[in-house]
């Protein structure tokens, strides 16, 4: 199976171009954005020449906050793109994996979104991430959308400069006071088990459509940055704070886990993410 995956120096690209690397029966394609820009339908020639089975969309427009000052920037990368990967992926008959995000959902539901929950996003960021599903399932023969989460991995975001277990690690390292909201809920997920789940997925063959994909288990964004300390055995102090009294831009979803509920009826099984989070600190 021939795999290009777009993004391929991102968090997740990375792990996606190692993890695939590592078995033969695989054709890993790794694709920058030096080799072709979504937004830029003339760069995607590249695609119809090498021909593979599956595309790997990771390429997006990540950053939050700023898709609230500049939503033509989120839309032209995260739905215009994925609508000129979709037209490409089909012309050439090859199956479209778009990645997605737990911010399609508005968080009201207060416990884990499976597949058949209605998204109704909050921000543009969701909004723009939902269009993107909207062109892959309408303009793709063969694709999965699969929604992820609160994404760490080896290589940091590039689009927001790192992850959060980094920047946490980097302010105790600092001795700058640590301050998470503990009134926000999600699915902490990394990067390697994402690349991992998704090689067996593709093995499998399974139906086209959505599925999420994130570790086990559901935390506050306090109770994610206390186990990053516990796991380390640094002694740290970790303020637990609201998240009105930060000054962000973008609305957020104030739930946000993702249950695999198809994942799981596939025979797939993610494990917990406080398992996956001391992997990512013995690998470092
Ligand atoms: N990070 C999270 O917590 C999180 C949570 C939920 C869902 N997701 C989704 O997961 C996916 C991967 O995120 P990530 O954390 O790996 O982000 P990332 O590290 O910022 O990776 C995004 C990649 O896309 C590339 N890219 C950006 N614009 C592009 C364009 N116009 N054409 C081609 N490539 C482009 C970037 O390259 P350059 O930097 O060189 O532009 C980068 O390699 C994204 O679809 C994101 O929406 C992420």
């Amino acid at each position: 199976m021939k795999v290009a995956v777009i993004g391929a120096n991102g968090q997740l690209g990375n792990d996606l171009v190692e993890v695939f690397k590592e078995d033969s029966s695989f054709e890993v394609v790794p694709l920058t954005h030096k080799d072709l820009d979504v937004t830029i339908p003339d760069t995607l020639g590249i695609l119809r020449e090498l021909k593979p089975d599956v595309i790997i969309n990771t390429a997006a427009y990540v950053r939050v906050d700023d898709s609230e000052l500049y939503p033509e920037k989120a839309f032209h990368v995260n739905a215009i793109g994925a609508l000129n990967i979709a037209r490409v992926a089909s012309e050439i008959n090859a199956v479209n994996v778009y990645i997605s995000t737990d911010y399609v959902f508005d968080g009201a539901k207060g416990e884990p979104y499976n597949e058949e929950d209605n998204p109704n996003p909050i921000n543009v960021y969701g909004l723009s991430k939902y269009a993107g599903e909207i062109f892959t399932r309408n303009y793709s023969k063969k694709y999965y959308i699969v929604r992820v989460a609160s994404l760490y991995g080896k290589a940091g975001a590039r689009g927001k400069g790192g992850n959060f277990v980094d920047f946490m690690v980097q302010k105790a390292r600092n001795g700058e006071e640590i301050k998470v909201v503990d009134d926000m809920f999600m699915s902490p997920t990394y990067t390697k088990d994402v690349a991992r789940t998704l090689k067996k997925f593709l093995e499998l063959n399974p139906v086209f459509g959505i599925y999420h994909m994130v570790n086990e288990g559901l935390c506050s964004w306090y109770e994610f940055a206390k186990a990053i300390f516990e796991i380390l055995e640094w002694k740290v102090e970790v303020k637990p704070i609201k998240s009105n009294e930060l000054k962000r831009l973008a609305k957020r979803p104030r739930f946000s886990a993702l249950k695999n509920k198809k994942l799981e009826a596939l025979g797939l099984k993610m494990r917990h993410w406080r398992e996956a989070l001391r992997e990512y600190f013995e690998k470092r």
